[in-house]
C-alpha cells in the first residue's frame, strides 16, 4: 500500500514539503511533522496538545465522539461486567487476557509483594497529622527508589517486571498507611489471604482491638471503580510519567511524577472537588445559581466532574459508575443518598442547558465516583489516592511500553519565542 503524504507549500519561499501520513489500526491517522522543521525551519504549535499524538501506543483506545474506551481492544463495559481489576492489570501490562495459570501466578506475585520496608513506614511519622494523603503518597513512592536498588536497571526486562509487581502491590499499602497516619491509628499490615480490594479495605478500616470483616459489596464496588480508572491513553498524568521516564530516571520517580500530576483538580483531583461542589450547592433549588456561576468565566467556578478534553459525548465510565451508584447505594441501604439525588438532578439540568450542550460538556469519570467512595467509607481526602492506586497500572504499562521501545528518545518539546530580541546589559546607574 503506497504511503499517503500531506503536501505543504510555503508560499513565501515557494518551497514544498511532503509530510508522511501514518494510519493507526483504528482512529485518526497522524502526520509526521519532522520534515517541517528540517526543511522549512518551522515548529507546529499546539499548547495543551489537543491535536498532538506524542507517541505510538497499543494499550488503550478512546473515541471521544462515540464514547468508546478499549483496553487492549476490549470494551471497558465488558471488562467492567466480566473481569476483575487484577485481571485487567495483567491485560494492560501484557496485552492479552491471562490463562488460568498466568493469572494465578500474577495474583500470587502481587499478593506476596504487598509489604513495604519498615523504614518506609516510619516516613509517615514525619508528616503532620493533617498532611494531604496525596502529598504523603507521592513522597513515599518517590522514596521507594532509595530502597529497591535491585530494580533500577530499566533496560532489564526482568527488573522492569519486578518493579511493576512491586509498585502495583505496594501502592495500596502506602495509601492505607497515609490514611491511618491521618487518623492517628496504627498501620494495618497487608493480608495475603485477601484479594486486592478486600486487602486495601482491610488496611484502611481494620483496628487492632477487634476483628474486621470486609463488606463484599464495598470490595466489589472498589474493584469495578479500579477497572474503570486503570488507564486512559495519554492523559496528563500518564504523559507526565512518559516524559519523566524518557530521561531514563528510575521508575519510582516517574510514577511519583504521575501522582503529582494526577492531584490537580482539572485531572484526578476532580473527584474530591465534585463532593465539595455538591455540598456547597446543598439543595436542588441552588442548582440554577451555581450553574450561572459555572458559566461565568470571571467566577473561576467550574462544574466539576463535567467536561473532557477527549470525550465530546458521554464518558462511558461515567455511565457505568452512575448505574453502579444505584446498585451499591441500595445494597448498602443508602439509596436515599441526598448527594447522589442532587448529582442526578444537577446532571439532568446541566444537560438541558445550552452552555453545556453547545460545548459538548458531559459528566466524566469523576462526577459520580465520589458518591460511591463516600458510600463505602472512603474519606474525601482519599478520593484521588484511590484514583492513583488504579491508575498506577496504566502508568506502569505505558512506562514499560516506552522503555521497551528501542526508538525511545528523551521528550523535549520546543516553543514559539515572543520575548525580547538580543540586547546588551546596562549598568544599574543607566537604568530608568
Ligand atoms: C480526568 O485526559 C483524561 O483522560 C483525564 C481523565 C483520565 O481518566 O485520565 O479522564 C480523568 O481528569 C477527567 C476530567 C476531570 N476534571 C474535571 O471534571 C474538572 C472540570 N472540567 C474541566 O476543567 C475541563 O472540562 C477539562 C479540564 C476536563 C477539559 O478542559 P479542556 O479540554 O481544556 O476544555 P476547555 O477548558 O478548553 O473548555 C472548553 C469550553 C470553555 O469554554 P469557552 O472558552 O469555549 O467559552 O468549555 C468550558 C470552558 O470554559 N468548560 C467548562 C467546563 N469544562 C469546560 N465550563 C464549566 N464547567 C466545566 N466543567
Amino acid at each position: 500500500m503506497t504511503q499517503k503524504t500531506l503536501e505543504l507549500v510555503d508560499r513565501a519561499s515557494d518551497r514544498k514539503v511532503s509530510l508522511p501520513v501514518r494510519p493507526g489500526t483504528i482512529g485518526p491517522s497522524v502526520v509526521d511533522i519532522a520534515p517541517l522543521n528540517r526543511e522549512l525551519g518551522v515548529f507546529t504549535y499546539d499548547p495543551g496538545f489537543g491535536a498532538t499524538a506524542a507517541c505510538e501506543s497499543r494499550i488503550t483506545y478512546i473515541d471521544g465522539d462515540a464514547g468508546v474506551l478499549l483496553y487492549r481492544g476490549y470494551p471497558v463495559e465488558q471488562l467492567a461486567e466480566k473481569s476483575t481489576f487484577t485481571e485487567v492489570a495483567y491485560l494492560l501490562l501484557h496485552g492479552e487476557l491471562p490463562s488460568r495459570k498466568q493469572i494465578d501466578e500474577f495474583t500470587s506475585s502481587i499478593r506476596h509483594h504487598t509489604m513495604i520496608n519498615e523504614s518506609l513506614l516510619r516516613f509517615f511519622n514525619g508528616f503532620h497529622y493533617d498532611a494531604h494523603p496525596m502529598a504523603m503518597v507521592s513522597a513515599v513512592v518517590a522514596s521507594m527508589s532509595a530502597f529497591y536498588h535491585d530494580t533500577m536497571d530499566i533496560y532489564n526486562p526482568r527488573q522492569r517486571e519486578i518493579f511493576a509487581h512491586r509498585i502495583i502491590a505496594k501502592i495500596p499499602t502506602i495509601a492505607a498507611a497515609a490514611h491511618k497516619h491521618a487518623l492517628g491509628q496504627p498501620y494495618v499490615y497487608p493480608r495475603n489471604d485477601l484479594d486486592y480490594c478486600s486487602n486495601l479495605l482491610h488496611m484502611l478500616y481494620a483496628v487492632p482491638c477487634e476483628p474486621y470483616e470486609v463488606d463484599p459489596v464495598a470490595a466489589q464496588a472498589l474493584d469495578l471503580l479500579f477497572i474503570l480508572h486503570a488507564d486512559h491513553e495519554q492523559n496528563a498524568s500518564t504523559s507526565t510519567v512518559r516524559l519523566a521516564g524518557s530521561t531514563g530516571t528510575n521508575p519510582y520517580a516517574a510514577i511519583a511524577a504521575g501522582i503529582s500530576a494526577l492531584w490537580g483538580p482539572a485531572h484526578g483531583g476532580a473527584n474530591e472537588a465534585v463532593l465539595t461542589m455538591l455540598e456547597q450547592i446543598g439543595t436542588v433549588d441552588n442548582i440554577p445559581k451555581f450553574l450561572s456561576q459555572a458559566k461565568d468565566k470571571t467566577s473561576h467556578v467550574r462544574l466539576m466532574g463535567f467536561g473532557h478534553r477527549v470525550y465530546k459525548n458521554f464518558d462511558p465510565r461515567a455511565k457505568i459508575i452512575r448505574e453502579m451508584c444505584h446498585k451499591v447505594l441500595s445494597r448498602l441501604g443508602r439509596s436515599d443518598n441526598p448527594l447522589f439525588e442532587l448529582a442526578l438532578r444537577l446532571e439532568e439540568i446541566a444537560l438541558q442547558d445550552e452552555y453545556f450542550i453547545e460545548r459538548k460538556l458531559y459528566p466524566n469519570v469523576d462526577f459520580y465516583s465520589g458518591i460511591i467512595y463516600s458510600a463505602i467509607g472512603i474519606p474525601r481526602s482519599m478520593f484521588t489516592v484511590m484514583f492513583a492506586i488504579a491508575r498506577t497500572v496504566g502508568w506502569v504499562a505505558h512506562w514499560q511500553e516506552m522503555i521497551a521501545d528501542p526508538a525511545m528518545r528523551i521528550g523535549r518539546p520546543r516553543q514559539i519565542y515572543t520575548g525580547p530580541t538580543r540586547r546588551d546589559y546596562r549598568e544599574i546607574g543607566s537604568r530608568a
